[in-house]
């Protein structure tokens, strides 16, 4: 009856791993590196790494349900495994815009996983979350630094999810009946610009924070540093096109879970001292 959370390390996986131990549910936190994983004492953890074969089957002992990472690597592996193991259901973490034939990887990654998932035989509920309020922890060191937020688009508009949301509806679908076969567009509540983001950031934290508006291609030097070209113009292309064309917001999360969604000066208060403090 176990429900194995894969990358506990990560801000959505965290919060899952939490809301189920405070529900009762039985739960074993897995990562690549699971000493390193932050969670209450006590929790039962388990080294699996979604891109390593070897580590599936000590993870899967005992589960039926699996709170997934698109990680594409070892998917169809973990997926055989998971099916002779017994898992009963898999909620994947995918993204809004999956989709198999896109032309940008992000999509096409996700929509690559949904597929692989369906395929599988196992019952799924797929999370199809837009932007995290997390990625502005991006923002976090100019901040603490200089209480300024650098950004190219400040008419840049989304309705940011914060990853606590997209835990509660994942924790939902791993514990009540009628999520199979759901894919849900999860988003927070509102549409903000990144200038209004920057504003609540300050008023979390007890102080005004300058908005810079960025050089371009410092921007997207920025963003090689983390991720590919391809995907850094994904998301200044995105980012341009959310000026006049925002995604719109979702009532998905208030729909699953019974309350509204958590606004990003909710989440910039909840990380207040994230943009205060020197992570420890
Ligand atoms: N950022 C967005 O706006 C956005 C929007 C839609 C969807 N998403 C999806 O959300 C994911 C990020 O979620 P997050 O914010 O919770 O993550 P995060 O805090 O950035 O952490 C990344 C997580 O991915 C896990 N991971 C990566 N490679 C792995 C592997 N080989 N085996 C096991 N786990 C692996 C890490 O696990 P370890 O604990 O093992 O390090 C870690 O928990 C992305 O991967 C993307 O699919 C993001």
């Amino acid at each position: 009856m176990t429900i194995l959370v894969t990358g506990a390390r990560g801000h959505v996986a965290r919060s899952l791993v939490q809301q189920l131990l405070a529900a009762g549910q039985p739960t074993r936190a897995a990562g690549r590196n699971p000493g390193a994983v932050r969670l209450p004492a006590g929790v039962e953890t388990v080294l699996c790494d979604l891109a390593d074969p070897d580590t599936f089957d000590a993870a899967l002992a005992g589960v039926t349900r699996v709170f997934l990472y698109a990680e594409p690597r070892g998917l169809d592996d973990f997926l055989t495994r998971a099916a002779t193991a017994g898992v009963e259901h898999i909620v994947l973490l995918s993204a809004m815009l999956a989709d198999p034939a896109a032309t940008d990887a992000i999509s096409r990654l996700h929509g690559d996983a949904e597929q692989a998932v369906a395929r599988s035989g196992i019952a799924w509920t797929f999370l199809r979350p837009g932007a995290f309020a997390t990625n502005t922890l991006q923002w976090a060191p100019s901040v603490r630094a200089e209480g300024v937020v650098r950004d190219p688009f400040p008419d840049s508009r989304s309705a940011p999810v914060h990853e606590a949301d997209i835990a509660a509806v994942a924790a939902r679908a791993l514990t009540e009946p009628g999520h199979e076969g759901a894919a849900y567009p999860l988003t927070g509540p509102e549409l903000v610009t990144r200038r209004r983001q920057a504003e609540l950031i300050g008023e979390a934290i007890g102080r005004p924070i300058r908005f810079a508006v960025q050089d371009l291609d410092e921007y997207r030097a920025e963003l090689c540093g983390w991720t590919t070209p391809q995907v850094a113009d994904v998301v200044i292309r995105e980012s341009a096109a959310a000026v006049d064309r925002p995604a719109p917001a979702t009532d998905t999360v208030e729909k699953v879970i019974g309350r509204p969604a958590r606004t990003y000066g909710e989440w910039a208060r909840d990380h207040a001292g994230d943009f205060r403090d020197e992570p420890s």
